[in-house]
């Protein structure tokens, strides 16, 4: 899994050694120390998770760093394929840089699919955490773009060509506003875009169970400097734990999701990718 040395990402990797004692974790860092740093307090925390979990350098902005840990694994892995992938790393929550956000939090995505794919068994999971900044982005997009993030048969392609289209106007909400692109969210957008690859990735990969999710308004550092501005604590703003932010996806490796290319809420029910459902609410049927 990726971006799992600290916040979310942790928490799903700490809940799948507690919750199935026949796993093991590629716990992946982009910084080898604090990988390390992780996997030792992860093993620090329960005996039997010693010999369940090693760190692997993973920088999903990198094509090369990719390659180099889907190579670690392969040879870890002789015998056996990956039961699962979970794309967790993000940043860019309240940024501007819409490169680079869409460089970690959709190209990152997709880097890690196409490369680490093939190691994947059949019938096996893929979670792609991404976020409800994704629907309400999208729910500020007129109908056309509103049709493109949520269209069954849209491709990565096409994902690739809307991207390059908002780098080349970032940071210009009028260009962004007359292109349909509602608010301009460098993070909405990129996860607007994460949410239409799972439904690309799940059309073209049937044999695996391929789906998004948000953990929820969590208390993280991505979030820190949000909580910092509302000089407020966390639960007061209705934020949980990294370890509540973890149920979404911790459903979307060992639970029954039905079917593939959803979106699902951080109360591990399905939700629109086109608008914000609040959890509790009834499930979304299509999208
Ligand atoms: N917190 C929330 O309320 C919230 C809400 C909706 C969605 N999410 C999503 O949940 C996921 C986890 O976020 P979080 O709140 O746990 O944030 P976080 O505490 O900031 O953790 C983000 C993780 O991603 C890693 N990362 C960043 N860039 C990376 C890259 N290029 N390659 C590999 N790893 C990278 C970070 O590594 P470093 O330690 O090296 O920076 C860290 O491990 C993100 O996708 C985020 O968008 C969070």
């Amino acid at each position: 899994m990726t971006g799992a040395n600290k916040g979310i990402g942790f928490a799903i990797a700490e809940r799948i050694l507690e919750e199935a004692d026949d796993t093991f974790v590629f716990l992946g860092s982009r910084d080898p120390d604090k990988g390390a740093a992780a996997v030792e307090s992860l093993r620090q925390g329960g005996a039997g998770r010693t010999g369940r979990v090693q760190t692997v350098e993973l920088d999903v902005a990198s094509d090369e760093s990719v390659g180099r840990a889907a190579q670690k694994v392969r040879e870890a892995c002789v015998r056996e394929k990956l039961y699962g992938i979970v794309n967790n790393a993000g940043i860019g929550f309240g940024s501007n840089d819409l490169g680079n956000v869409l460089n970690v939090n959709t190209r990152g995505v997709q880097r890690v699919c196409a490369t680490i794919l093939p190691l994947l068994a059949d019938g096996g999971r893929i979670v792609n955490v991404t976020s409800a900044a994704g629907p309400n982005f999208v729910a500020t997009c007129n109908r056309e773009k509103r049709t493109f993030f949520t269209r069954p048969d849209v491709t990565w392609d096409e994902i690739e060509r809307l991207m390059e289209e908002c780098i080349a106007i970032a940071n210009d909400a009028d260009a962004f506003s007359s292109r349909g692109l509602g608010d301009g969210s460098a993070y909405g957008l990129s996860k607007a875009c994460a949410n239409a690859y799972t439904l690309h990735l799940a059309r073209e990969y049937p044999q695996f169970v391929i789906n998004a999710c948000t953990p929820g308004f969590i208390a993280t550092d991505l979030t820190r400097q949000y909580v910092e501005g509302r000089g407020k604590p966390p639960e007061e703003l209705g934020m949980r734990s990294p370890r509540d932010g973890a149920n979404s996806a911790i459903f979307l490796l060992f639970g029954k999701p039905v079917g593939s290319g959803h979106y699902y809420g951080s109360d591990a029910k399905r939700s629109p990718m086109d608008r914000y459902r609040a959890p509790g609410s009834p499930p979304h049927a299509d999208n």
